[in-house]
């Protein structure tokens, strides 16, 4: 067991995380979103950076302020700029964690005005979003990966299968079962998959003791 209380383990280590929920517009005025509200991934920012690494931090629309000299934050809108912001950065960090609840399909053809209301029923066509996640587990030279997963049913099966997906070395179960946990909450429960399929379950905590639980496995497991 690595030392957790000897601070700056990772002072010569680059950080790069998502958060927040992505913003995919239908028009210049409305989107599709989502209640995620970015705490996790400030937490997590925040608990690199105190054990001494440089954070990207790439955010997704969130009130949510983080203030660190080590935490660089860059703010996006669309899983598409969030995408392009991490394919920037990625080949400079040795870790990257992916907390950002990422919208799955965006409008195929965002309107150039403000839709009108006319008639009594409207259709948008989606189309999929590319997996930001998925495409770093493809890289040949790709950092130390942590992901997460909220499931509603059948949990664990889901959380292996998509660790093996999108290749992440840590897997984060964000569990829906209890109340304390989710979006717009200050506590979480979650349980840590690694590649090996061994699970470790945590309590129902803050999103800050979460933070620290979680990099608590990274530590081990990158030093
Ligand atoms: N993720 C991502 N890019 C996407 C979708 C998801 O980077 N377009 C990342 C999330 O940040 C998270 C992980 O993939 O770390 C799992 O996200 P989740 O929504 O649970 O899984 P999906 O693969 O989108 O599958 P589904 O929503 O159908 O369960
Ligand atoms: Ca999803």
């Amino acid at each position: 067991e690595k030392d957790l209380q000897s601070k700056h383990l990772l002072h010569d280590k680059t950080c790069l995380i998502t958060a927040g929920p992505t913003y995919e517009a239908i028009d210049p005025v409305r989107f599709i979103g989502n209640h995620s509200s970015g705490k996790m991934g400030a937490a997590l920012a925040l608990e690199i950076a105190q054990q001494g690494a440089r954070v990207i931090l790439i955010m997704g629309p969130s009130a949510v302020k983080v203030e660190h000299h080590l935490i660089k934050r860059i703010d996006v809108q669309s899983a598409q700029q969030m995408y392009d912001a991490v394919h920037e950065k990625i080949a400079q960090v040795d870790l990257a964690i992916f907390s950002a609840a990422v919208a799955d399909y965006r409008p195929v053809n965002p309107a150039g005005q403000k839709i009108k209301k006319k008639s009594d029923t409207l259709q948008i066509e989606l189309v999929k979003n590319p997996d930001i996640l998925a495409s770093v587990g493809d890289l040949k030279n790709k950092p130390f990966l942590v992901g997460f997963a909220l499931e509603t049913e059948n949990e664990l099966e889901h959380a292996f299968a998509k660790a093996e997906k999108k290749n992440t070395d840590l897997l984060v179960l964000n569990s829906m079962r209890d109340k304390g946990a989710g979006f717009g909450v200050d506590t979480n429960k979650i349980s840590i998959i690694d590649r090996e399929k061994n699970v470790f379950d945590f309590e129902t905590k803050p999103k800050s003791e979460v933070a620290k639980d979680i990099v608590h496995e990274i530590i081990q497991r990158v030093l």
